[in-house]
């Protein structure tokens, strides 16, 4: 077995359940997983640094000591039904790329460091890519540190507690990129379909997170008449369908409601508050505009039809990015070279290098999922895309480095 198709496996422990693999934030899974990527980069010599909020980078030096790094990476963390491969497969790509660089004895100018980015599926900490924001300064450590969990449990006393915290490594100062490249998954069905093994993302979606919270009143589900209701529930759900049917009319936009919390709960108990999560992606911010205008016009016709109340908290808001076009090109030029064919794809899903193009060039080359599925646990891509993607990245940190 190859050695990024063995790391994939033995990373992929960590977590593993009947859905798939739960590794939030800071959990003690994800500790394990950060762990094995600072002991393999050990192993390959590698300098290791740490930042306050977790960021893992393993630097291989160049030849000029003053150039600004070349950061390779992606992010351990999952979903709570992850796969093996979405955001591990880049981080260990990374180390498997600068091993081959190593063994090819190839001397790049700029180091080269493969990173770990924290919590970027914000699945136990709401804010998603948080370690690539917090690095890239568009989130502060201290708004970062106050997130809570589900439980009320801080980021900080996360970080801070030996089970799923920070690790024990020299403290990072350098904060200059030269460029970034993130290899990933495609979690779409787009390159399978077109038969090819490499893909260079275009741009990358626009993404908004929310939390919206409907209040009604409780009350006995068997006493209380259909016309002296106030069902936060239902009109959760108005809410809900109300913001599909924009989606569908607005066409390459899609909402997704993922969580819903249904208050007190009882299956005789009528509902006195309903909490959700709202995902609004488009490529075209008007599109999510439209998303979110559907949510405000039908939360107020529950509020006079339903006598309900709502309240709608922005979480987290990514305008669509761009990748940089001279870094495409140079993907373009290292999948020609290899006799691949890698057209050009939209990324809908979101990654670190969104944060990170906000503060140097950044860009991302996909290879193909199987069936298309991600964030679920049959994820796959074939062992042969994931060592032709690791060869892909190792050409192009080389040709980023002229
Ligand atoms: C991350 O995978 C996201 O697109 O939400
Ligand atoms: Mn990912
Ligand atoms: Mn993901």
């Amino acid at each position: 077995m190859s050695s990024v198709v063995q790391r994939l496996a033995e990373l992929a422990e960590f977590g593993k359940y009947e859905y798939g693999i739960n590794r939030g934030l800071a959990t003690p899974q994800e500790r394990k997983a950060r762990e094995l990527f600072v002991k393999w980069a050990s192993e390959s010599a590698y300098q290791l640094t740490q930042d306050p909020i977790g960021n893992l980078f393993a630097r291989r030096n160049g030849s000029d000591p003053a150039a600004a790094p070349i950061l390779v990476g992606s992010h351990l963390d999952t979903v709570p039904t992850g796969g093996a491969y979405d955001g591990a497969y880049g981080v260990v790509a990374a180390l498997c790329a600068l091993e081959q660089l190593d063994s090819e004895g190839v001397e790049t100018r700029h180091p080269v460091e493969a990173v770990a980015w924290v919590g970027e599926e914000g699945s136990r900490f709401s804010i998603g890519c948080l370690g690539s924001a917090v690095f890239a300064r568009l989130t502060s450590l201290d708004e970062a540190y106050a997130l809570r969990d589900e439980s009320g449990v801080t980021l900080a006393d996360a970080l801070a507690s030996p089970d799923g915290g920070l690790l024990d490594l020299p403290q990072r100062s350098e904060q200059r990129v030269a460029a970034y490249l993130e290899l990933h998954v495609e979690q779409g069905p787009v390159l399978e379909a077109a038969g090819v093994h490499l893909g260079v993302v275009s741009a990358i979606t626009g993404q908004i997170r929310y939390r919206a919270v409907v209040e009604g009143m409780s009350g006995h589900a068997g006493t209380v008449p259909m016309d002296r209701r106030a069902d936060a529930l239902s009109a959760a759900s108005e809410i809900v369908l109300a913001m599909e049917e924009a989606a569908r009319e607005a066409g390459g936009a899609v909402v997704t409601v993922g969580r819903l919390v249904v208050e007190p709960g009882g299956t005789n108990v009528i509902p006195a508050r309903v909490s959700f999560s709202i995902d609004n992606r488009s490529p075209d911010v008007s599109k999510m505009e439209a998303i979110e205008a559907a949510f405000h016009a039908t939360a107020e016709k529950v509020t006079k039809e339903r006598g309900v109340r709502v309240m709608l908290e922005k979480l987290d808001v990514h305008k669509p990015t761009p990748m940089n076009e001279e870094l495409r090109a140079a993907l373009h030029r290292v999948c020609e070279a290899m006799g691949q064919q890698a057209p050009d794809v939209p990324s809908g899903a979101g990654h670190d290098a969104m944060c990170i193009a906000k503060i140097a060039p950044a860009a991302m080359l996909f290879v193909p999922s199987i069936g298309g599925h991600s964030h679920v646990g049959q994820e796959r891509t074939a062992d042969a895309d994931l060592e032709l993607g690791v060869a892909a990245l190792a050409r192009a940190i080389e040709e980023v480095d002229k």
